[in-house]
């Protein structure tokens, strides 16, 4: 497909796929030609929170807004989460008696990004439940293609805002009497001091940093390991020399199980992509999952190896709406696999060993994964 048709347009859905890796980064980079603004609101419609925010907006609103919320995710502020999520990692191994039986996403790869963003936001760990459902819903998409399927899902995607937005609203009133070491506290603070952010913008992001977040760090943490049992070198590998071999295994598992598989945009204007004259108001998905299988920029490209340099993977986007969460995923990833390293030596599957993908052309990860 990516040889034959790099670009192809598919009558059923009413939308472009790019799939080769030129024309996914010349998809994402170009913000004049293509707009994030997805939104197919009919007049009188209300924006749902994550079409306000950041992910969904273009210049000039998008530069200010994003440099705004950029100063919670800066190296800085890196370097003080580390021992937060290390205590996390490490809360949660300690529950875990034998690897060997386990579910690793619930106990270990699901739960760890939620505790880790129910901090960052400063909203209690209680509701971590809640989380799962709302973040869920308003990534999901329908069981299948029929009207009763479509109206189902957005009836519960509605659902779902409604009660997020009601959640963040208790929050931050709870946070305007009390504020605290969270990232919901400083925006507030950056909104009294008369910079753009309005309280509706605020729950906007707030929505976006959970939705955004979570299954997304889940499904690399869930897809390293995935790796481990299909490379068990890997594991002895990354066991001798963690801080060596970490980043760089974190790097190819984006590139080659690549958690978030396509982002898409409306064509702004009439523009010709890798041949292809695409109309302005069509929609174009780019497919980074398949950019970052292309033999065309990466040598032998079906293969996993995390000693390819340079790797300039997709996976968290590219241009100006590339991934704001990527230093933490990264470390959320390094710390959730560099902790389980120094307990278990070794990594083997059980008897009962058995995984279960996450059915979703958008998402890549996993359900389910018995060791
Ligand atoms: C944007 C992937 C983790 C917050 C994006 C985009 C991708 C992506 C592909 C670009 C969207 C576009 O171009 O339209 C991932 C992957 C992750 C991850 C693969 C984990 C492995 C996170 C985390 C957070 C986060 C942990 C925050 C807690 C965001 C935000 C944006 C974004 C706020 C919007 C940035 C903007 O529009 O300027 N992410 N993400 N992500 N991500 Fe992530």
């Amino acid at each position: 497909m990516r040889k034959e048709t790099p670009v192809r347009w598919d009558e059923k859905r009413g939308a472009w796929d790019a799939f080769d890796y030129q024309s996914v980064k010349n998809v994402l980079e170009n913000k004049d030609l293509f707009s994030s603004n997805r939104s197919r609101r009919q007049e009188g419609e209300q924006a749902s929170p994550i079409e306000l925010s950041l992910i969904s907006i273009d210049p000039p609103k998008h530069t200010q807004m994003r440099s705004l919320v950029n100063k919670a995710f800066t190296p800085r502020v890196m370097k003080d989460w580390r021992p937060r999520i290390e205590r996390i990692a490490n809360q949660l191994l300690d529950e875990i008696q034998n690897p060997s039986e386990i579910d690793l996403v619930k106990q270990y790869s699901y739960p760890l990004p939620v505790m880790v963003i129910a901090e960052i936001l400063g909203v209690p760990i209680k509701d971590q439940a809640k989380f799962k459902d709302w973040s869920e819903w308003v990534v999901a998409g329908p069981t299948d293609n029929s009207p009763e399927a479509i109206k189902r899902l957005e009836e519960n995607q509605q659902r779902t805002y409604y009660e997020l937005y009601v959640y963040f609203k208790e929050i931050i009133a709870m946070k305007r009497k009390q504020p605290g070491e969270d990232i919901i506290s400083v925006l507030i603070d950056a909104e009294m001091q008369g910079t753009m952010l309005t309280e509706d913008e605020i729950i906007g992001f707030c929505i976006l940093l959970l939705v955004a977040g979570n299954e997304t760090t889940t499904n690399l943490i869930s897809n390293a390991y995935y790796c481990f049992t299909e490379f068990p070198e890997l594991y002895e590998e990354i066991f001798k020399d963690p801080a060596g071999t970490l980043p760089l295994t974190i790097e190819e598992v984006l590139r080659y199980r690549s958690p978030v598989q396509s982002m898409s945009r409306v064509a702004k204007e009439d523009t010709v992509l890798n041949g292809s004259q695409i109309k302005a108001g069509n929609i174009v998905v780019a497919w980074m999952g398949s950019a970052n299988r292309d033999e065309q920029q990466f040598e032998n490209a079906h293969q996993f190896n995390i000693r390819r340099k340079p790797n300039p993977h997709l996976a968290f986007g590219k241009g100006i709406h590339f991934c704001l969460g990527a230093p933490l995923a990264r470390l959320e990833a390094e710390i959730a696999m560099a902790e389980w390293i120094k307990r278990y030596p070794r990594f083997e599957r059980s008897s009962g060993f058995s995984l279960e993908p996450i059915e979703s052309t958008f998402v890549y990860g996993l359900k389910e994964f018995k060791l």
